[in-house]
């Protein structure tokens, strides 16, 4: 038998649709997980479940269309992956806090890398809870004070920057100044280095977590593949650099801590310090606000002495952390989080049941959470004065996820906290920002599946504001 009849024969016809019919099955087999249970949800392909596209896409925009047409709960596929999307307050209680033992993982990547394997975001079940207990003595009250000296010394570094950058050009590009100042913040706090990220972007410490966190593949179907290139860029961060090592690491003392610390904390500070300069640019009216608000602090607090910022002054300063609130619902930095069920539970909904069997994952859009007109009236407006006590009290306190919740949410927060009051303190009190040429009317975002929201274009003008 030669080729063409091989080719021809009615056995060969038959047994490949066959196989690609047993194939077609075997990826699409769990497509009917919602609709068996009358969930409803976007349709989904085979291989790609509803994730086609999704590269190309402003994740944002994306979230919030699909929980505008499918609602507050719905069924979407990750590939082949079941994964429940929930805007429900009640639901999103119930998972990440009172049924957290259901719900104590998130999703399953196949890490290279023993580091990356060990990272707290990562780690599972028993692992994850040995971990996370080991690194929470490193953000206590105490802690952070002794840490809050050193971002004031990286502060200092940056209001020089700017200050310079303020008298040369009188506009900046906010995103690439406060990554170095965050990064800065990291390599001291953590890994008891001194960079010269303000003054050096090509130093190799920078350009690889930068690498981490906008990785080519976040803009190809590659992203896709169970992440595998921004695992080897993490590994060349962690090595380290043994420059300007004469500080000691004041309270990281494993590996894991330190690169806890790099990975996690260092992109979502600097963009919700990017977006904050870029609200006080357009709200002219509240940054001025602020500015009394730090000048009448420095007035009450011991630190005025020195002509200067600290602990206690930021930790006493209410208008900004509305500020800072506002920010992070407008902009949350990470967009959604999520979290895999590890052992069966079903729930109430919407007069149904929704069975949530181990291994389904549950994601929650938080910048959809953020912009409901439910929870948050004229969402689009930016707005401080939501955050005030009268209002804040009135909010279920789950319609605010941009740290997350439960025993799993963001254990840098205090952390970001701090470090966010005192760079903002410091740059209001001595810089005015405000709208250029450049300076887009909104903020934009860039498109692929960040991890965390990019900040495009976010040219600020800058100035120096007169000694009173
Ligand atoms: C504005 C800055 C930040 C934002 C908006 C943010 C947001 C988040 C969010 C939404 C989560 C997921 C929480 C959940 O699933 O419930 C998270 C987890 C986490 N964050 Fe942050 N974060 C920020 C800064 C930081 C910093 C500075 C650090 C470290 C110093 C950090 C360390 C972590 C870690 C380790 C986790 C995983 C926790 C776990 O799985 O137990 N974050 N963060």
């Amino acid at each position: 038998m030669d080729a063409l009849e091989i080719l021809s024969s009615p056995i060969t016809w038959a047994v490949t649709v066959g196989t690609l019919y047993i194939f077609y099955r075997y990826v699409t087999s769990t497509f009917n997980y919602f609709s068996d249970q009358g969930i409803s949800g976007p349709k989904p392909m085979p291989f790609f479940g509803n994730m086609w596209g999704i590269w190309k896409s402003n994740l944002s925009e994306y979230d919030m269309s699909l929980v505008k047409k499918h609602g507050k709960v719905f069924g979407y596929y990750d590939g082949p992956q079941p994964n429940l999307w929930i805007t429900d307050l009640e639901l999103i209680k119930a998972i990440f806090v009172k049924d957290f033992d259901h719900f104590v993982d998130r999703r399953t990547f196949n890490f290279k890398t023993k580091i990356v394997r060990k990272w707290l975001t990562v780690v599972k079940g028993k692992e994850w809870k040995d971990i996370r207990s080991s690194v929470t003595p490193a953000f206590t009250t105490g802690k952070i004070k002794r840490m809050s000296l050193l971002i004031k010394e990286c502060v200092e570094i940056l209001s020089i920057r700017i200050s310079a950058v303020a008298q040369s050009e009188g506009k900046m590009n906010a995103k690439l100044i406060y990554g170095a100042f965050t990064m800065d913040v990291i390599a001291r706090c953590a890994f008891g280095l001194k960079i010269d990220s303000l003054g050096n972007k090509d130093d190799p410490f920078i350009k690889n977590a930068q690498f981490i966190f906008n990785p080519p593949t976040s803009k190809t179907p590659l992203i896709l593949l169970p992440c595998s290139r921004w695992q080897n860029g993490a590994d060349v961060v962690t090595r380290g650099d043994k420059r300007n090592c004469d500080r000691p690491v004041i309270n990281v003392v494993t590996f894991q801590k330190s690169t806890l610390f790099l990975l996690a904390g260092f992109d979502q500070t600097a963009t919700t310090l990017t977006n904050t300069c870029f609200q006080l640019a357009r709200n002219p009216d509240i940054q001025e606000k602020l500015h009394e608000t730090i000048l009448q602090k420095l007035e009450d607090y011991v630190c005025h002495i020195f002509e200067d910022v600290c602990h206690e002054m930021v930790q006493d300063m209410p208008y900004l952390e509305q500020i800072i609130q506002e920010v992070l619902r407008f902009y949350p930095a990470s967009l959604r989080t999520e979290r895999m069920c590890t052992k069966d539970i079903s729930y109430d909904h919407g007069g149904g049941r929704i069975h949530i069997k181990k291994g389904v994952l549950v994601t929650v859009p938080i910048y959809a959470v953020h912009h409901s007109e439910e929870y948050y009236p004229d969402p689009e407006t930016f707005d401080p004065e939501r955050w005030n006590p009268e209002n804040k009290v009135k909010r279920n306190p789950y319609s605010f996820m941009a740290f997350g919740a439960g025993p799993r949410n963001c254990i840098g927060m205090r952390f970001a906290m701090e470090e966010l009051k005192f760079a903002i303190t410091a740059l209001v009190k001595q810089f005015r920002f405000f709208p250029v040429e450049e300076t887009p009317e909104k903020l934009r975002f860039d498109v692929g599946f960040q991890p965390a929201l990019q900040p495009m274009n976010a040219i600020l003008g800058i100035e120096l504001r007169q000694p009173n």
